[in-house]
């Protein structure tokens, strides 16, 4: 039993395998929360929950009274605690105040669905418990339901949170939280991976202070600039030891989450939809359901966090023909041509690309409309004959014929004002009537909180996709929102436009992911704009970054690696001078990079040189090979470049594994550099497949190999696998 319920004094206990999540009600009325972290038996309430106050607190008005801000709460309101809050709300009296109180609870098998919204799901065999809290604010009428599904197998708690307008009048919703934990004490550091366009997910790692600390998107996007994703940590805690409390927003546009360290040093961690560009107008009758927030506790350190959230997002998230790993390698045109292309040229990609072994050529940016630049003609998806003579379907089958799949780039989302779409439909942009609309990268954004807009982009993509056989979609959102406003909606609704975007793009998504189940999508967003669970519920790989400089790419896979899987990043080969950074770095360098992810190259294979050749086809040979284990394994970070000049990491399966290590600037006379090796069986023997040399796992583990690279920008990868040995041989 994964949830367990103490009726007389209203404890809620929540076990995973490892860990216990346990709150309860005070007085049969407030939530507080007790305990999160290593799995303990039911405590002794009297020594685990203290309720104090001290002086000048505001009191609650119940015998033995005590103060709301004193004590760890879940979920709390704003009355009497002046921490943040989770939820806010205004009713038509101009009031604000909401007054949660414990009004009942239900434990329910598997776990309801949240429609229209990604979220984990369950299988049968998960024997997943939710379980289901109902608070109110009597005078008011307004409920409030918290979900927690515990995944005991996984060692993850989901929440999420629906607010029922069950009052007779119209409440305006201002902020709502999807989970929120307190904590007794602030001896943490907080962590997140912040970025930019070219450099997403950088880790940064400081302690907390007094006051709120926060970080969050307001772009319409999860963002290149901040991660949904909050870990605290014990000071001391490392890859593989100590205490890391983490969420993880299942949700792809504007969020807040942040940190409140109060005047007696509590803390309050929480993560939900973001503040300022957002509002709900709930009439009496409805309902408003937030996102889901993925909570993992470990206590062994950031590797094990990763693991478990790598474990479920490929496993409970991904979905599809495509989430066991089986992705093809791939040509992508854009390095290679950028705009300048025609059918010849993409053919002859195409067979530099089957005779190399790659699988799948990528049609990238430029091929529709009379698109030649970045000026103009999104929205307008039908084919450039004077590229394309016999269009995508005549391409699509020219590519088929040399031997590999053929996939397209679209960026649905958005329109040029140079298009027949625009000049048609001019309001169906996010934009404020009577005001400027501002371009980025030529660009404006459809305003997907229109029905109408949505159902456009289903019927084109449709259509695209029926007319040609096409095995793969990279689809790529290439501007933040500005000038918010909808011509669609009331006065009262325009701060819903955000929210409403990104339902009428998840519907957009469920239908075409659907209609389609067995293209390949990707999900890109000038990059890693849009590296979230929400977008990979849709679309099981994205595009990690812009940036393909390899050394980049150390930091940027790195830091995405602390959240999501290696089977969930996009990571290609590219050509020197590397054009984002000018850096030249060794083929092989580039090709151990990719290949701890979706390999795929981006440069133009037909000039080749035949060594260079030669270097492809090994690193696709070997990719093929490794392809199942590197795309399904546990991954263990052994070395991180934030820390100095190596990184390195290795992905474990059952019986086999894979390292990479990579050396930034060459050392002169440097000390003895190992590799040591973790997450092996101690008493396997394991085999070099290159040399053939046998090693103990306790040896691979404890001592390790030597590294010895010359030179900048080095790198040598591990491939071994576990080995039978009788007695006499060892
Ligand atoms: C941004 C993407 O991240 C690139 O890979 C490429 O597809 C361009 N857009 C095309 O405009």
């Amino acid at each position: 039993m994964a949830i367990e319920v103490k009726e007389q004094d209203l404890t809620f206990h929540l076990y995973t395998k490892r860990t216990s999540y346990i709150f309860t009600a005070v007085k049969n009325r407030y939530l507080a929360h007790v305990y999160w972290g290593r799995r303990i038996q039911i405590p002794h309430m009297e020594n685990a929950l203290l309720l104090r106050w001290s002086c000048f607190d505001v009191m609650e008005p119940v015998e033995h009274p005590f103060s709301l801000d004193y004590i760890c709460r879940e979920y709390p309101s704003s009355a009497g605690d002046y921490r943040i809050p989770s939820v806010e709300v205004e009713f038509e009296d101009g009031s604000r105040e909401c007054n949660l109180i414990f009004n009942g609870y239900c434990v329910m098998e598997g776990k309801p669905e949240r429609e229209g919204m990604p979220s984990l799901y369950t299988e049968p065999e998960d024997n997943c418990e939710t379980l289901e809290l109902s608070l109110v604010d009597e005078i008011k009428g307004i409920e409030v339901l918290l979900y927690y599904t515990v995944y005991e197998d996984y060692d993850v708690i989901s929440r999420s949170v629906t607010i029922r307008n069950s009052g007779e009048e119209n409440v305006r919703i201002t902020h709502v939280a999807s989970a929120s934990v307190d904590f007794e004490n602030s001896d943490f550091e907080m962590l997140t991976l912040p970025g930019a366009w070219g450099r997403e997910r950088h880790i940064e790692r400081y302690p907390l202070r007094r006051g709120r600390q926060m970080a969050g998107s307001s772009r319409g996007a999860s963002s290149h600039q901040m991660n949904p994703f909050l870990a605290l940590l014990d000071p001391a805690a490392t890859e593989e030891t100590g205490t890391v409390f983490s969420m993880n927003l299942v949700y792809s546009g504007n969020f807040t989450t942040g940190v409140e360290v109060d005047q007696v040093g509590k803390s309050r961690m929480f993560m939900g939809l973001g503040n300022e560009d957002f509002s709900w107008l709930l009439e009496a009758g409805e309902r408003f359901d937030a996102p889901e927030c993925v909570m993992v506790h470990s206590s062994d350190g950031l590797g094990e966090m990763s693991r478990i959230y790598h474990r479920i997002y490929r496993e409970r998230l991904l979905r599809g023909a495509f989430k066991e790993g089986n992705r093809p390698i791939l040509v992508n045109n854009w390095e290679a041509t950028y705009f300048d292309f025609n059918e010849e040229k993409i053919v002859s990609l195409a067979r530099a690309a089957s005779e190399l072994g790659l699988e799948l050529l990528v049609l990238d940016d430029g091929w529709f409309g009379k698109r030649n630049s970045d000026t103009c003609s999104l929205g307008d998806w039908y084919a450039n004959l004077e590229k394309l003579p016999d269009g995508i379907g005549g391409l699509a089958k020219k590519v088929r014929e040399q031997g590999i799949q053929f996939g397209l780039w679209v960026e649905p989302e958005m329109v040029s004002p140079d298009s027949d779409l625009y000049r048609n439909h001019p309001d169906w942009c996010i934009h404020v009537q009577g005001r400027p609309r501002s371009e980025c990268r030529n660009q404006l954004t459809l305003d997907l909180s229109r029905t109408d807009v949505c159902d456009f982009i289903i019927e084109t993509l449709k259509e695209i996709l029926s007319s040609a056989p096409i095995s793969y979609i990279k689809w790529d959102m290439n501007r933040h929102m500005s000038n918010l406003g909808s011509a669609k909606l009331s006065a009262k609704r325009q701060r819903e436009m955000p929210h409403r975007y990104i339902l009428g793009l998840y519907r957009v998504l469920e239908e075409i992911t659907t209609a389609f189940p067995d293209v390949l999508f990707e999900s890109c967003s000038g990059g890693g704009g849009r590296f979230d669970p929400g977008m990979l519920y849709y679309m099981p790989q994205t595009w990690t970054s812009d940036d393909t400089d390899p050394v980049e790419r150390l930091y940027i896979q790195y830091g995405t690696s602390l959240v999501y899987p290696v089977s969930a990043m996009g990571a290609h080969v590219s050509a020197v001078p590397n054009h984002q950074s000018g850096r030249v770095t060794p083929l092989k360098m580039r090709g151990d990079v990719a290949m701890s992810g979706n390999l795929g190259y981006e440069l133009d294979l037909t000039k080749f040189t035949e060594e260079e050749k030669e270097v492809v086809k090994e690193q696709i040979a070997v990719y093929k090979n490794l392809r199942n284990l590197i795309l399904k394994g546990d991954l263990y970070r052994l070395k991180s470049p934030f820390e100095g000049n190596d990184a390195a990491w290795m992905i474990v399966a059952e019986k086999e594994f894979f390292a990479a290590y990579f050396q930034i600037q060459a050392k002169v006379n440097p000390g003895i550099s190992r590799i040591k090796f973790r997450g092996l069986k101690e008493d396997a023997f394991y085999e070099d497949m290159e040399t053939g040399e046998i090693y103990g796992g306790d040896e691979l583990m404890q001592i390790g190999l030597v590294v010895d690279l010359f030179g900048d920008y080095q790198s040598r990868t591990w491939h071994f696998c576990e080995k039978r040995l009788c007695e006499s041989n060892v």
